[in-house]
């Protein structure tokens, strides 16, 4: 099913820094990642936003590695030429070095990803470094990590203050020495991107984080328009396809019923 681009890597999105401009965009099965592939999107992400959208749970906490395999497996099956990247979902990155080596054996041996994204900064370096070094190449998540909403009691905005600006900066720094290819900022303020950009040779990737960034990424039901209830007010919607699918199913229901399908 894959368009005929040459597939993309860790290496190659890592000198896309201040060249042209990254396009990612989650994905939790075979025919979305079709289609973004087919689009010519650079990173299909399987988020562990397939909680809160595919999967109808209330946020990111109760995602598993199971699920997460399920879904990867599901999005490789595609044969994408997008870099395929999967989420270590909650607490997973914490566990011994050991376990979290063997979460990432499994989202890269039996589910097929390229790389894996982990929400952290600088306290997960050292952890980070030693996965690069064990060959799992690393996108790195900071700013608003959806993995702390329990903690944080909200989700909110990153980079408010210069003492949360100074963190940034320092997390950034410490994700591009532990080797991350690239650096996803989530909902941070666009002053504060600006210096966390500046501050790493690595590509960022924003959501919520402003224009200065090397890419962006959205959640693929916000951004074609399927998401039914709350959608993050930073969001475009480039299609409407919920009132497509509404329109197509309506057409369905009142076929049958009316014994116009099957074809009399
Ligand atoms: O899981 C997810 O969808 C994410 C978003 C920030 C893109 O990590």
């Amino acid at each position: 099913m894959s368009v005929n681009r040459a597939k993309l890597t860790p290496h190659t999105l890592r000198q896309r820094k201040g060249g042209q401009l990254i396009v990612a965009i989650t994905a939790y099965d075979a025919i979305m990642a079709h289609y973004a592939d087919a689009a010519g999107v650079d990173i299909i992400l399987v988020g562990d936003s397939v909680g809160n959208t595919a999967l109808g749970l209330e946020s990111t906490v109760p995602v598993t590695l199971d699920m997460i395999v399920h879904h990867t497996a599901a999005v490789v099956r595609a044969g994408p030429s997008a870099l395929v990247v999967a989420d270590v979902p909650f607490a997973e990155a914490h566990f011994d070095f050991g376990d979290v080596l063997r979460s990432c054996q499994r989202i890269m041996q039996e589910a097929g990803a390229d790389a894996v994204k982990i929400e952290g900064g600088e306290s997960l370096a050292p952890t980070i470094k030693r996965l690069v070094s064990a060959g799992v190449p690393v996108w790195g998540h900071t700013g608003l990590m959806p993995q702390q909403v329990k903690q944080l009691g909200r989700y909110k905005k990153f980079g408010l203050t210069t003492k949360e600006t100074a963190q940034l900066v320092a997390d950034a720094k410490a994700l591009e020495a532990a080797g991350c290819f690239a650096l996803l900022l989530e909902m941070v303020k666009p002053a504060a991107t600006k210096e966390v950009c500046a501050a790493v040779e690595i590509p960022t990737i924003g959501i919520g984080a402003g224009g200065a960034c090397d890419g962006q990424i959205l959640v693929i039901t916000d951004a074609l328009g399927l998401t039914p209830g709350y959608v993050p007010g930073f969001v475009e919607q480039f299609a409407d396809a919920g009132a497509e699918v509404r329109k197509g199913l309506d057409g369905y229901c009142v076929a049958v019923r009316t014994r116009n399908f099957p074809e009399k």
